[in-house]
């Protein structure tokens, strides 16, 4: 293969990962969030093997499994960067691994679909995937096709409340209802590109990323289901520097979800995305059992959905350095059953167990932020575990009831005092250290104020330091 000069190749790595000492905010205008990404000069000179050349069938009926791992295999043995092309057709595939050095080149009109039967699957549960690279560098998915986790097929039961899901845990690989296979998992991977490609139908959590370092995600689609549970979207866990732009993710749980349970999180930029979810469309948490910082959410727009903006920890972890702006909102309630309560804006810090530590948050911005929900902003701390120096700048939220799920009721969940009944206000506050409040409007629509009339809620003894300006509170307006 031609290896591109130099420049080329530093620029490209410019473009792509010029964060790296990123700890606060850069405006989105920055030329790398826009640019067009400039490695795909370096991936037009790669060589690209056809997985049909290995003898994939591509019918949808067969297995294609060990034509398309072999194809991954001689890609990985060859120098240098390589694709695997997949050309139009349906691949059945059991769980591949995806090596060092590798692109799969998903074309548009391919779709590479997992199996449903526990059989496709590694022994160990956590790498239940049906692509997965592990302790990679340089790999990725593109190609403007589709992976395809036939996530209906593991529907026991439709119902619109909440699917009930086949649970693979009969075998003691794992245990409860959380045993359904991942679609796309890199974990301890290095330089991750994910661009132009549709996730669909995951038969529980979509994409995971897992202790990277340097992960692009760029044009990515997933298209869960709304009513089935740990449809989550994006998961990344212990990685820094990750790039996640143009997604647009409809799906039934959390959309964008970071998360920590062996290490830190750093450094995390998500902007020009489109969510639904029946969940939180951002949510850190709620395992979060190392620290969060130098997160960035930047033009996002949410549509009814059961959370905007969460942070939810539980595990003992700290959450500092987050910024939310330019954000548009529109949040209802679902069934209970699924965490969330319609909040705009959620941040809860409690011990999720009697015994867990509590973690605190600190130096939160939303900035720029448009929202019409069901019911008002959450933001409760904990003993020991304070909510300090938050800011709101630019903050519209409209209250409206149009859905007839009962209100009143606090959400702490998972763990901490659960669904507790409190009347409803426009933000509610708890255990919170410096609230900078700063140009907001609230405005009540509907005349239903009477469930809520309160535009602040706080009890003094645990909440210091906030001040106001230019704060109006539009009580019974439209
Ligand atoms: C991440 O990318 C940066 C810049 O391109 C590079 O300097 C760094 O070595 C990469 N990190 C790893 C672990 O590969
Ligand atoms: C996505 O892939 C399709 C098919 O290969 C291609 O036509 C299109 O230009 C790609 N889009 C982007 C944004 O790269
Ligand atoms: C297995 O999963 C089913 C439902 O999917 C659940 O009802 C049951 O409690 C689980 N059993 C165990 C042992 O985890
Ligand atoms: C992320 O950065 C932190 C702080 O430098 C480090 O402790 C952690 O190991 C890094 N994570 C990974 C996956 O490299
Ligand atoms: C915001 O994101 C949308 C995609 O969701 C994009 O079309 C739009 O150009 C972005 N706006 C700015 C100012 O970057
Ligand atoms: C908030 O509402 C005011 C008054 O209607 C408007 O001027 C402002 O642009 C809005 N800001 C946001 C962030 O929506
Ligand atoms: C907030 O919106 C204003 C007006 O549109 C804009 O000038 C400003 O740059 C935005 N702030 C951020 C942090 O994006």
């Amino acid at each position: 293969m031609a290896v591109p000069p130099p420049s080329l190749l530093q620029s490209a790595l410019r473009f792509l990962f010029p964060f790296l000492a990123v700890t606060q905010w850069q405006p989105p205008t920055s030329p790398w969030l826009q640019s067009p990404l400039p490695v795909h000069a370096a991936a037009a000179a790669a060589s690209s093997l056809s997985v049909r050349d290995f003898g994939a069938a591509g019918d949808g009926l067969h297995y294609d499994t060990a034509a398309i791992q072999a194809a991954i295999d001689a890609c990985h043995a060859s120098a240098g960067a390589c694709r695997v092309a997949f050309p139009p057709g349906k691949y059945l595939t059991a769980t591949v691994r995806l090596k060092s050095g590798v692109v799969l080149d998903i074309e548009r009109g391919a779709t590479v679909l997992g199996g449903t039967k526990i059989g496709d699957y590694p022994a160990e549960f956590d790498r239940w995937y049906v692509i997965l690279a592990e302790g990679a560098s340089d790999v990725g998915i593109t190609g403007g096709g589709v992976v395809d986790g036939q996530g209906m097929r593991f529907v026991r039961k439709f119902e619109e409340r909440k699917n009930v899901m086949v649970s693979w845990n009969e075998t003691g690989a794992c245990l409860g209802d959380e045993c359904r296979p991942r679609l796309v998992g890199f974990i301890g991977c290095t330089n991750v590109r994910v661009w132009n490609v549709s996730l669909n139908q995951p038969a529980y959590w979509c994409l995971h990323i897992v202790r990277c370092v340097n992960t692009s995600i760029h044009d990515v689609s997933i298209y869960g289901d709304f009513n089935t549970p740990n449809n989550d979207g994006i998961d990344i866990e212990d990685s820094n520097h990750t790039v996640i732009t143009r997604c647009k993710i409809d799906t039934g749980d959390d959309a964008i979800c970071p998360k920590t349970y062996t290490g830190p999180l750093y450094n995390l930029i998500a902007t020009d995305c489109w969510i639904r979810t029946k969940s939180s469309a951002i949510k850190l948490g709620s395992a979060s059992w190392f620290d969060f910082g130098g997160l960035i959410f930047d033009n996002i727009t949410i549509v009814d959905s059961h959370r905007g903006l969460g942070v939810q920890i539980r595990d003992g972890g700290n959450a500092n350095d987050i910024t939310f702006s330019n954000i548009k909102i529109t949040t209802r309630y679902y069934d209970p059953s699924w965490w969330g309560r319609a909040e705009p804006i959620y941040i809860t810090t409690c011990p999720r167990e009697s015994w867990s530590k509590e973690g605190a948050v600190s130096n939160i911005r939303f900035i720029n932020i448009t929202a019409i929900s069901e019911n008002g902003v959450f933001l409760s701390g904990s003993k020991g575990g304070q909510l300090s120096n938050l800011r709101f700048s630019n903050v519209n939220v409209t209250y409206k009831r149009w859905t007839s799920y009962e209100g009143g009721l606090v959400d702490y969940r998972p763990g901490c005092q659960g669904l507790v009944k409190h009347s409803m206000a426009g933000i509610i506050m708890e255990h919170i250290q410096g609230l900078e409040i700063e140009n907001v409007n609230m405005r009540w629509a509907n005349g239903r104020s009477w469930e809520w009339d309160n535009p602040l809620d706080f009890r003094p003894s645990t909440v210091n330091g906030i001040s106001f300006r230019d704060f109006h509170s539009d009580l019974n307006s439209r």
